[in-house]
C-alpha cells in the first residue's frame, strides 16, 4: 500500500492506495474547517509548521479509521506540499518561527533588489525568476529583520521537506524544491552562487539534495508507533503541489499541460527548454523528472521509474486569489458551495454585468508582483444578488486564468488540451464552463487529486512501479469539456479586462 500526503494551504489531505489494483482505500482531510492563514500585516501570510505536522498526523489517523486496510501494509510515503514556503529549524530540529508561506509578499523588494544586482538577463537565463515571491527572498527578509532567528538556523526547508523531517528525522531536499526557492542555477545546474553570494547565505543551510523519486529517509520508531505504521518505511517521493498535480495527471512530457484551482490557481505546462517570461509573470521550475546535467545531481534515478531522463521544466502560471476568493464569497454570503453553485448556474454568463477581480491574496506575479486586491465592480443594487456575486467571482477567476494564459502563450506554451483532477474548483460546472470557454481550450477531468498523485509518486520512488504504464494504470478520464460558447466568453473577458486596466 502507498500513503500520499498533500500539504495544502487550506487543509491536509491524505490518500491510501493499493499499489497493484490502484484502488483508493481511504482518503481523509484535516482540519474540517479551512486552516487559517495568519496575516499580521497586509500582504503577509504565515502558518505554523508544528500545526501542519499535527494536521498531517490527524489526517493519517482518520484515513486509518475509515479505510479497510492494515496500516502496517503501507510500504512507502509520498509528500506533495504548498510551494515556496520558508521553514527554519535549529540544530535540535525545532521550528524557529512560523512559516512565511507562498502568498506572503513582504519580500518582494528583497527579490527585486537581488534581480537587479545579479543582472536581469543573467537571472532570467538561470531561471532565478520573479525572485521576490520565493523562499530565498523570504530568508533574506528574516536575515535582515530577525537576526536573532537567523543566527540559530541549522537548515532551511520547504514545507514538504519539513514534513519528511518530522516523519524520518532526516533533512533532505530536491533540485525541484531548490528551484522553487530560487536557490538553483539552471545554467550551471548547481546551487546558485549568485544568490548565495548576493544575500550572504551559507550553503550549509541547504539539506542533503536527493532525487524527487528517491530516498528521503525512513519513518522513525516513535512516529511509526504513533501512527500505526511500520518502522523504517521510506519517504520515497517529495514534490511541490503543482509539479505533483502534473504528475498525478501523467503530465511529464513537453507540451503536456495540467491545471488546478485550489486556494491558488495554476496552469502548468512541461517544456524541454529553459523557458521564461522576460517580465517573470510566469515562472519556470524543475519538474519532477528534471535531470540536471551536472555530476552533482547525476544520482537522479528517473529512468528507473520509467519517465524520461532529460531536462523537464514546469512553466507555471499562478493566480494567488482563486479558491480563496470563492471561499470568501461563500463565507460572507453564509452559503455552502453546492447551494451557491446551483443558484449561480441559473444566472446567465456575464453575471448581469457584475464583475469581480479575484486578486485579494497578496502580490500577483502576472502583474509584476503588484498587489491589486480583490474588487467587486459595477454593482447594480436593484439587480444583483448573492447568486450573481458567486457567479461573477468564478468568472473573474476564469478571466484571470485567460489573462495569464495569454502571457504563457507569448512564451511559447500554447496548450491544445488541459488536464485537471476532478477536484477543488474544477468540480464547479460554473467555473469549468467559464474556464474552458474563456481560454478556448478543452479540459479533460480525471479521477485524481494531489494526495493520490503523491501516492503514485511514492510507488515510483520506491521502485514498486516498473514504468509509467504501471504507475498511471489507475488514472481514468472522467469528462471532457469542450468550448461551446467561446465567442460569448471572449466578449465578457474583454469587458472584464477593461475594468482590470483601472487597477494595474
Ligand atoms: C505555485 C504557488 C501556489 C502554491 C499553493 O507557484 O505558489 O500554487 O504552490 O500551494
Amino acid at each position: 500500500l502507498l500513503l500520499g500526503i498533500d500539504l495544502g494551504t487550506s487543509s491536509i489531505k491524505v490518500a491510501v492506495t493499493d499499489a497493484l489494483t490502484h484502488r483508493v482505500l481511504a482518503t481523509a482531510q484535516y482540519p474540517d474547517t479551512e486552516a487559517v492563514i495568519v496575516s499580521k500585516r497586509p500582504g503577509w501570510a504565515e502558518q505554523s509548521p508544528d500545526l501542519w505536522w499535527e494536521y498531517v498526523q490527524e489526517a493519517i489517523r482518520r484515513a486509518h479509521a475509515l479505510g479497510d486496510y492494515d496500516p502496517m501494509d503501507i510500504g512507502a510515503i509520498g509528500i506533495a506540499y504548498q510551494m515556496h514556503g520558508l521553514v527554519l529549524v535549529d540544530k535540535e530540529q525545532r521550528v524557529l518561527r512560523d512559516s512565511i508561506i507562498w502568498c506572503d509578499s513582504r519580500a518582494v523588494p528583497y527579490g527585486d533588489r537581488a534581480f537587479a544586482a545579479i543582472g536581469e538577463q543573467r537571472s532570467l537565463e538561470r531561471l532565478l525568476n520573479s525572485p521576490g515571491n520565493f523562499t530565498a527572498a523570504k530568508l533574506a527578509w528574516v536575515k535582515e529583520n530577525e537576526p536573532f532567528v537567523y543566527e540559530q538556523i541549522d537548515k532551511v526547508l520547504l514545507p514538504g521537506d519539513f514534513i519528511a523531517l518530522r516523519l524520518t528525522g532526516e533533512a533532505t531536499t530536491t533540485i525541484s524544491a531548490l528551484s522553487e526557492g530560487i536557490f538553483w542555477d539552471f545554467a550551471s545546474d548547481t546551487l546558485s552562487d549568485d544568490v548565495f553570494r548576493y544575500f550572504g547565505f551559507d550553503k550549509g543551510v541547504v539539506p542533503s539534495v536527493r532525487p524527487v523519486f528517491g530516498a528521503h529517509g525512513g519513518v522513525t520508531a516513535d512516529v511509526a508507533a504513533a501512527l500505526g505504521l511500520k518502522k523504517g518505511i521510506p519517504v520515497s517521493y517529495k514534490a511541490g503541489d503543482q509539479p505533483n498535480n502534473a504528475l498525478s495527471l501523467n503530465v511529464l512530457e513537453p507540451g503536456e499541460v495540467a491545471a488546478t484551482a485550489g486556494t491558488s490557481g495554476v496552469i502548468y505546462g512541461v517544456s524541454d527548454a529553459l523557458t521564461y517570461d522576460p517580465g517573470s509573470r510566469v515562472n519556470s521550475f524543475a519538474h519532477v523528472n528534471y535531470t540536471a546535467a551536472s555530476s552533482e545531481a547525476r544520482g537522479v534515478r528517473v529512468s528507473e521509474v520509467g519517465v524520461s531522463e532529460a531536462r523537464r521544466v514546469g512553466v507555471l502560471l499562478c493566480i494567488n486569489g482563486t479558491g480563496i476568493l470563492n471561499r470568501w464569497v461563500r463565507d460572507i454570503t453564509g452559503g455552502d458551495y453546492e447551494a451557491l453553485n446551483a443558484v449561480a448556474s441559473a444566472v446567465e454568463p456575464g453575471s448581469a454585468g457584475l464583475k469581480v477581480l479575484p486578486f485579494g491574496n497578496g502580490a500577483e506575479r502576472i502583474f509584476y508582483n503588484k498587489i491589486v486586491g480583490a474588487q467587486v465592480l459595477d454593482v447594480d443594487l436593484n439587480v444583483h444578488s448573492e447568486a450573481h456575486l458567486y457567479r461573477a467571482g468564478q468568472e473573474g477567476i476564469a478571466f484571470a486564468f485567460r489573462y495569464g494564459l495569454d502571457i504563457m502563450r507569448g512564451s511559447g506554451m500554447n496548450p491544445g488540451i488541459i488536464r485537471a483532477g476532478n477536484a477543488n474548483m474544477f468540480k464547479s460546472p460554473v467555473f469549468v464552463e467559464a474556464f474552458v470557454n474563456t481560454t478556448n481550450v478543452p479540459v479533460e477531468l480525471y479521477n485524481s487529486d494531489g494526495s493520490i498523485g503523491a501516492a503514485i509518486g511514492a510507488g515510483m520512488g520506491a521502485g514498486i512501479y516498473r514504468d509509467g504504464r504501471e504507475a498511471f494504470a489507475g488514472l481514468k478520464p472522467v469528462k471532457l469539456i469542450e468550448p461551446a460558447r467561446a465567442a460569448v466568453y471572449d466578449e465578457l473577458y474583454g469587458e472584464w479586462k477593461e475594468h482590470l486596466s483601472l487597477f494595474i
